[in-house]
């Protein structure tokens, strides 16, 4: 196991994803839900959680409709923040960067992994904007599905995928006394630089 406070070198991907691998053995419930940080033009930020679909050397992947209030923010002010918090563990883990568009067929390839219903899902809601009621979204399922038939169902113009390309990443651990471990991982042109941080 590597600890990313005793050898203060490790690659922090490698450490993110030992951390989650102990969080997917003890979480409840979708250990790879993390909270989304964005930020309007005029610097005004919100938060929501979001499914993590992938994290590696490029960055951290999420998936989400273009025009709803993240992506919104995301368009107009490309930096993002995402924060894991494993609460079985009393581990966090945040990164910050600037964001970036998947590809088209990125996009196109998760978005055709998912179940045929959580497609439909995505291709009727109009994310984040006014709906009349609960009756409107069922009817609006309902049409489609019966519109499409057996047809695949196409992916939807407002379908996005984004990555979070880190210049910052920190690991935070539980200690006794709230006497927490942190440690701070900045990019370089060298590479990652660590730095332990009072907690
Ligand atoms: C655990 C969890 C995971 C979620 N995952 C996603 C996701 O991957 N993509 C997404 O668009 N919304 C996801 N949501 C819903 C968002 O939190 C949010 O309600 C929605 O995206 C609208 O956010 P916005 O109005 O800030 O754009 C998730 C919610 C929860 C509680």
């Amino acid at each position: 196991m590597t600890s990313p406070f005793d050898s203060p070198s490790s690659d922090p991907f490698l450490v993110f994803h030992e951390w989650l691998a102990l969080a997917e053995k003890s979480e409840l419930n979708d250990p790879t839900a993390a909270a989304l940080a964005t930020a309007s033009k005029a610097a005004v930020p919100s938060v929501r959680m979001v499914l993590v679909k992938g994290v590696d050397a490029r960055g951290v992947r999420f998936f989400t409709n273009t025009e709803s209030q993240k992506g919104s923010e995301l368009h107009e002010n490309p930096k993002a923040a995402v924060c894991f918090h494993w609460k079985s563990l009393r581990r966090q883990v945040r990164f910050e960067g600037i964001i970036e568009t998947q590809t088209r067929s990125e996009i196109d390839q998760y978005f055709h992994s998912r179940s045929r219903a959580s497609q439909v899902a995505a291709a009727v809601s109009a994310q984040s904007h006014p709906l009349t009621s609960r009756a409107t979204l069922d009817d609006a399922v309902r049409k489609f599905t019966e519109e499409l038939g057996d047809a695949p169902v196409p992916l939807p113009e407002t379908w996005g995928g984004f990555l979070l390309v880190p210049n910052r990443i920190e690991f935070w651990k539980d200690g006794k006394d709230r006497l927490h471990d942190r440690m701070q991982f900045t990019r370089s042109e060298s590479g990652w630089k660590t730095q332990r941080l009072y907690p």
